[in-house]
């Protein structure tokens, strides 16, 4: 069943059952102010940092799941009765429900009794507020009184101690109310110099700011005491639960639409000008009264939201295909990017599945989530990557997590993630093939962020790569470590005490565990090292990696092989994990990807049997799952991936993120068919017909599907924040449809199904417009070898760098029949 349709040329997904089987979000704002927000208006905001600058209140895991959020309530003056025009909270029963999700916005739109009303909310670019406009209208036949109420809940910034440290929050709550805005303050008369607001354009009937007092007591949302009796009291918040309310009354002719605007936003004052007057305790708003009653205009709201549809078609023109299959299309070039954004600018902070409160921005998410973006705005890709850079440590590992606000790496979870340093490289590398801005290389960047340890880039990442040489095992193996990108494969933590973590506890250190993972993905960072050297002119160092590489491919082949597949690592004890000889977990997913990317397995037939393994073993419908057999019990030595049950999460879940991994193994035997079966098992809009199994959104990827020994195959947990997103758009745009920026070039490379005719692609690539026809006769299923690039024959299939920036390059590539 679905919940609603795609909208593609609106690049919108229309949900028009308010009752999905979870909350279906979005998110408001891409640069400083951002926001969740679900299908029925519930969710919350914040400034930079989900936890530290969290502008209202949400309570994760509540019932229901999602109540709370930027809801307005409509009542009938005449009759009494109220509705929320977005379904929740009243739940009132609405006629033409629809909630339009698109990029970086949503508008939800119902009728009620003749009383239309669509509310559209989204940030402006270049602002710390969001807008919610109100449109209502009256298609009944004779005039129509109404009350609207906006509404909120403050946060009191930090959410975690806004969660929990009651004996003071109940006491320092403040705001003020001036010409209808109102101020919430809380803590800026001592170290806090910033503020929120919200705003209303139309003259206020009334305002309250003390939640009790707009809900009534033993009241909630669904049925506020202000909202039933259509009077606000005007309450000033003391301590307790500050909240903002406006009440407008409006009259409205029938077939007449009157619109209102709520404005909600952060704002800074300098620590010396905090106060008007000076001396007294009362915000000054001078600055930032002129942009409240900017936005306040219609005219004002109605350009920036052009502006931001705009920015959006520029953004998505950067990668464009015509497949024809509206899958491949509708998520490469709408739905993919925009998750890659979304994961970009959050790491795995705030969703539905992370609170907020919990994760800063990983090492290795980050730079996996940089694989996806890079192409979109290439300048903030660089800021991230010197930002990540900066907390390495001079050992040339890695802090595990930074804390987006100071940049600084987390000490509370530390380091010792032994895959971590080697993603970097793989980050840098796509960087520099996309934009060609090897001065990167050169940026003098910190090590730990200590002032004076400032070293090039490059130097950075041969320190990655030598942190790799330096810890290996005693079979030549790189050392796992706390864990690699499996973070539940705990090698050398034994841990038997509840609520340990089993990432950061170290009762087996100097462990000699190791990764065959780790060994696909140093052969493939340190290919990627050679090349930069090589653009940089030090062949020494390129001829290092390459002879790094060619070694550790011989380690994995002799040691990582376990007859059918590859193995996935070798335990404390040095015995194999994920070999035929264990009972359970015999066969992993990630080193069957990871070690064929890297080109191991490509000259001996290896990776054709090892993914024939993974057909056979560990396909399912609904993707591929991450082990099997699922572990059925508690393995000490392992850690938390047998924690828990099988089919969900790493044990034996469909772990979407290592998909597109065995997608791009699948294009390297040269399998077209093969990957794109696999990529359309988990691509969301694909699944949208099994709505009512997969439960999330259809319009993004998932972390997790459950796998086949759950109890609810084909169920999608954790949407949104993952590394899927940028992995899945590049297997698919760079592998399947095969445009693979490289230093000398654009790959031209298509690994498609046999039945495919011709199709086109357009990329924007250093500063040029390619555009691309794959000429491909249905059952060819050979590989582009010729090109004709402006007319002129170019053998192979690398289109060469542009003569001249803002050129048209009008490509040609032709598929042969057979391989
Ligand atoms: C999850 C992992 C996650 C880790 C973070 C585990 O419980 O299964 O997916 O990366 O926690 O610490
Ligand atoms: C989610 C984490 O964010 C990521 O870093 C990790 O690789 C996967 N879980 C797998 O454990």
């Amino acid at each position: 069943m679905r919940y609603g349709h795609f909208d593609d040329a609106r690049r919108e997904y229309v949900i028009t059952h308010p009752d999905t089987p979870l909350p279906w979000i979005n998110y408001l704002g891409s640069e400083e102010y951002f926001g969740i927000i679900s299908n029925t208006a519930g969710g919350y905001s914040f400034y930079r940092d989900a936890r530290l600058r969290r502008l209202t209140r949400y309570r994760y895991n509540n019932a229901p799941l999602d109540l709370g959020g930027r809801y307005v309530y409509l009542r009938d003056d005449v009759s009494g009765d109220f509705w929320s025009p977005s379904w929740q909270p009243t739940q009132r029963e609405l006629e033409d429900y629809a909630c339009r999700h698109g990029l970086g916005y949503s508008i939800i739109s119902s009728r009620y009794q003749g009383i239309s009303a669509e509310t559209l909310y989204f940030v402006p670019g270049g602002e710390t507020l969001e807008i919610w406009r109100v449109r209502v209208t009256n298609e009944r036949a004779e005039p129509a009184k109404l009350s609207l109420f906006s509404s909120i809940e403050f946060c009191l910034w930090d959410a975690q101690d806004d969660a929990t440290n009651f004996q003071r929050n109940y006491s320092v709550g403040e705001v003020e109310v001036e010409d209808g805005v109102i101020y919430h303050k809380t803590e800026y008369r001592e170290r806090r110099d910033h503020f929120a607001f919200f705003a209303c354009s139309e003259p206020l009937a009334g305002f309250d700011t003390q939640r009790d007092a707009f809900l009534g007591p033993y009241r909630s949302w669904d049925r506020p005491i202000t909202v039933e009796r259509g009077a606000s009291s005007n309450s000033i918040a003391h301590g307790w639960q500050p909240s903002g309310s406006h009440h407008v009354r409006l009259e409205i002719g029938p077939g007449e639409t009157k619109e209102v605007i709520f404005l909600l936003g952060y704002a800074e004052n300098p620590r010396d000008a905090k106060f008007d007057p000076p001396g007294s305790q009362t915000i000054d708003k001078r600055l930032v009264r002129p942009t409240i009653d900017r936005y306040l205009q219609p005219a004002v709201v109605a350009e920036a939201f052009e502006a931001l549809r705009a920015r959006w078609t520029d953004l998505l023109g950067i990668c464009q295909a015509q497949t024809g299959n509206e899958h491949v299309d509708r998520m490469v070039n709408v739905w993919n990017p925009y998750q890659c954004m979304v994961t970009f600018n959050m790491s795995r902070s705030a969703s539905l599945f992370e609170s907020g409160i919990g994760r800063g921005m990983g090492f290795r998410d980050t730079s996996q989530d940089l694989l996806g973006f890079v192409h979109m705005i290439p300048s903030r890709a660089r800021e991230r990557l010197i930002d990540v850079a900066s907390t390495q440590l001079p050992t040339g590992g890695a802090y595990h997590q930074y804390q987006p606000l100071t940049k600084r790496g987390n000490n509370d979870v530390g380091s010792g993630f032994n895959d971590d340093p080697a993603w970097l490289v793989l980050a840098v590398a796509a960087y520099l093939k996309e934009t060609g801005d090897t001065s990167i290389l050169d940026v003098a960047v910190p090590y730990d962020n200590r002032p004076g340890t400032e070293r090039p880039l490059y130097e950075h990442l041969q320190r990655s790569i030598v942190y790799t040489l330096e810890r290996r095992g005693p079979h030549g193996l790189p050392l796992i470590g706390r864990a690699d990108w499996n973070d539940c494969l705990n090698l050398n933590c034994f841990s038997e005490t509840p609520g340990e973590s089993f990432q950061t506890t170290e009762n087996r250190s100097g462990g000699v565990a190791e990764s065959v993972f780790i060994a696909g993905l140093f052969v493939l960072a340190a290919n990627d090292l050679a090349e930069i050297a090589a653009l940089r002119g030090d062949g020494a160092e390129a001829a290092r990696c390459i002879s790094a590489a060619a070694e550790m491919r011989d380690v994995v082949a002799q040691h990582g092989w376990d007859g059918a597949w590859f193995r996935r690592a070798y335990d404390f004890y040095g015995r194999p994990v994920g070999s035929a000889e264990n009972d359970e977990g015999q066969i992993f997913i990630e080193p069957q990807g990871m070690c064929i990317m890297a080109g191991i397995g490509l000259d001996d037939g290896r990776a054709r049997v090892a993914l024939d393994s993974v057909r056979q073993r560990l396909a399912t419908p609904h993707g591929i799952v991450v082990l099997q057999p699922a572990f059925t019990r508690y393995h000490l030595h392992l850690g938390e991936i047998s924690t828990y049950p099988g089919g969900y999460k790493e044990n034996a879940g469909v772990f979407c993120h290592t998909n597109p991994w065995v997608m791009i193994a699948e294009t390297r035997v040269g399998n077209g068919d093969g990957a794109l079966d696999y990529y359309l098992r988990i691509n969301p809009s694909a699944r949208e017909d099994l709505s009512e199994i997969h439960r999330g959104e259809p319009y993004v990827y998932a972390q997790m599907i459950a796998g086949k020994d759950a109890a609810t195959p084909g169920e999608a947990k954790n949407t949104w924040l993952t590394g899927t997103a940028a992995w899945n758009f590049t297997a698919i745009s760079q592998w399947i449809l095969g445009i693979r920026p490289e230093h000398a070039g654009l790959r031209i490379d298509p690994c498609v199904p046999a039945a495919w005719g011709d199709f086109t692609l357009t990329r924007r690539f250093r500063g040029a417009t390619y555009r691309i026809a794959v000429r491909k006769h249905a059952g060819a299923s050979g590989r582009v070898t010729r090109l004709r690039v402006d007319g002129r024959t170019v053998g192979g299939n690398l289109a060469p760098l542009p003569a001249s920036p803002g050129a048209d390059i009008e490509v040609e590539a032709f598929v042969e029949a057979t391989p």
